[in-house]
Formats: structure tokens, C-alpha cells, sequence
């Protein structure tokens, strides 16, 4: 019975569609509803606290839709609360990982950045996987000020967006680095613009394909996959403007849907 209810996506805005479209080619007979709280993005510059309250509600939101489980599909939401999320609620939740691991697996040159949120930064996980996995590796880490906004705004491709990720990724390239990890769900829509800056020369490590693997592991391990039968209905919720949300949707979404603008 449960295994039909849908799962339940949330990010502080636009960014995590990039992990539901890997979620949705992953677990194609999945029910989706995402939640993005545009409305107060971005999370990365706020406090901890403000960041978790916002999340919670986000979360409730999701339960009351009898979402089965939850992914976090922000990376300064699950640095900040993850854990508390998991001993409050009854629900499993995917969160985003700092892909310290792969970027320092694929490194030559022994140099990876990371482009994150401060918020990410200064959260344990970062901390945990950085002592873990970056052994005789140099991290450079960047806050991505500003490109959330760009994102949020669909400037993703605008002159400001390259001028910002000259002035992050130009620097951490003259010190060596040739791989880059993309530690905020907002950045993979920046991809084309980072390939152009970078000239195509770094490897982008972008977390979403391993979140919607650790997912579909999670749910056979609850036994509460959807089985080849179900009719997968997606459910979009906005607490922003109906028409950023809707520009996304049209170039990631190949299925019907309903998007609503709420406040929660
Ligand atoms: N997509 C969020 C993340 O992964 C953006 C954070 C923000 O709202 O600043 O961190």
C-alpha cells in the first residue's frame, strides 16, 4: 500500500528538479512531489536556525502529502539538519553528499575544488567527508556567492554568471585543480557556463546520479518501491513565482504535471 504513495523532493528553490530528473529516469514508476521554497531562497546566506525552521515546514508539508520518503535535494539543508531530521520524523531521508570521494578518486593532479554555500561548508558532514577522503589531496574550497540567485532569477547563461564563475574556478585552475565538485544543487544549471569558463578542461563531479541511486536502494530496502504497475503522477508546489518554476519544468520535465503556487 505504502509502496504507491509518492516521494516527496525539496530544496530551498529550482536546484533539486537537476536530482529529480535523475530520480524520475532512475525510478520511472515513482510519484513525485517537489516542494521548492523559492519564496525564501536562498538558504545558504541564512542562519542555521532560520534555515532548519524553513526546512521543517517544507518537510510537514511533504508528510501531509503522505510523501513515503524525503530527499533533501539541497546540500546547505542537509549540512545543517539532516541528522536532526532523521531522529524527528518516522520517514527515511536521502540526503545530498559532498562528493569529496569521487572528485578526489578522479583527480590526477591531486587538486580539487569545491563550490558550495558557506552553509555547506561550515556543516559537519563537509568536515567528516573532508578528513575522510581527502588524504594527500589539496581541497580548494569557494563559496558560490551569488549564483543561486542567477539560477532562481533562469540567468543561468547570463554574462553575470560567467563573470562570477571566472572570478570562483580561474584562480582554483592556476593552482592545479582539475576537478571540481558541485556542492549545491542550484550549480549542475550552470554546467554549460562552467564548461565554457573552464574552457572544458576540469571534471565536474555532480552528486545527483549517486543520490538517486542511494534512494532507489533505500526504498527496496524499506519495501517500499512502486512496483511496474503504478501510474507515477508528478506534483509540483512553489512558494515563488509559478513562472521560473514552469521555465525549468519545460526543459527537464517529459511527463504531464500540475505546479501550484502555495504558502506554507
Ligand atoms: N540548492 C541549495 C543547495 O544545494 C541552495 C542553497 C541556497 O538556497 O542558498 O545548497
Amino acid at each position: 500500500m505504502m509502496q504507491k504513495y509518492p516521494i516527496g523532493i525539496f530544496d530551498s528553490g529550482v536546484g533539486g528538479l537537476w536530482v529529480l530528473k535523475e530520480i524520475k529516469k532512475l525510478l520511472p514508476c515513482e510519484s513525485i512531489n517537489y516542494f521548492a521554497d523559492s519564496g525564501n531562497c536562498p538558504y545558504g546566506s541564512k542562519t542555521k536556525d532560520e534555515a532548519l525552521s524553513l526546512a521543517k515546514k517544507n518537510i510537514e508539508f511533504l508528510l501531509k502529502l503522505k510523501c513515503k520518503l524525503i530527499v533533501v535535494a539541497c546540500n546547505t539543508v542537509t549540512a545543517v539538519a539532516i541528522d536532526n531530521f532523521r531522529s524527528k520524523y518516522k520517514v527515511p531521508f536521502i540526503g545530498m553528499e559532498p562528493a569529496i570521494k569521487p572528485a578526489a578518486m578522479q583527480t590526477t593532479s591531486k587538486k580539487i575544488g569545491i563550490l558550495a554555500t558557506e552553509n555547506t561548508f561550515n556543516g559537519r558532514l563537509f568536515k567528516q567527508s573532508f578528513e575522510k577522503y581527502a588524504n594527500g589531496i589539496d581541497v580548494f574550497v569557494q563559496p558560490g556567492h551569488g549564483l543561486v540567485e542567477l539560477v532562481e532569477q533562469g540567468r543561468q547563461n547570463s554574462k553575470k554568471a560567467q563573470s562570477l564563475l571566472e572570478e570562483y574556478l580561474l584562480p582554483m585552475m592556476e593552482k592545479g585543480v582539475d576537478t571540481i565538485v558541485l556542492g549545491c544543487t542550484h550549480y549542475p544549471f550552470l554546467k554549460q557556463i562552467i564548461k565554457k569558463v573552464t574552457k572544458n578542461t576540469l571534471t565536474i563531479i555532480d552528486p545527483a546520479h549517486a543520490v538517486a541511486a542511494q534512494t532507489k536502494r533505500i526504498l527496496l530496502e524499506c519495501d517500499l518501491i512502486s512496483n511496474a504497475g503504478n501510474d507515477p503522477k508528478f506534483h509540483f508546489y512553489t512558494t515563488g513565482e509559478k513562472t521560473i518554476v514552469e521555465k525549468f519544468l519545460s526543459h527537464e520535465m517529459d511527463s504531464p504535471y500540475r505546479l501550484e503556487q502555495i504558502q506554507v
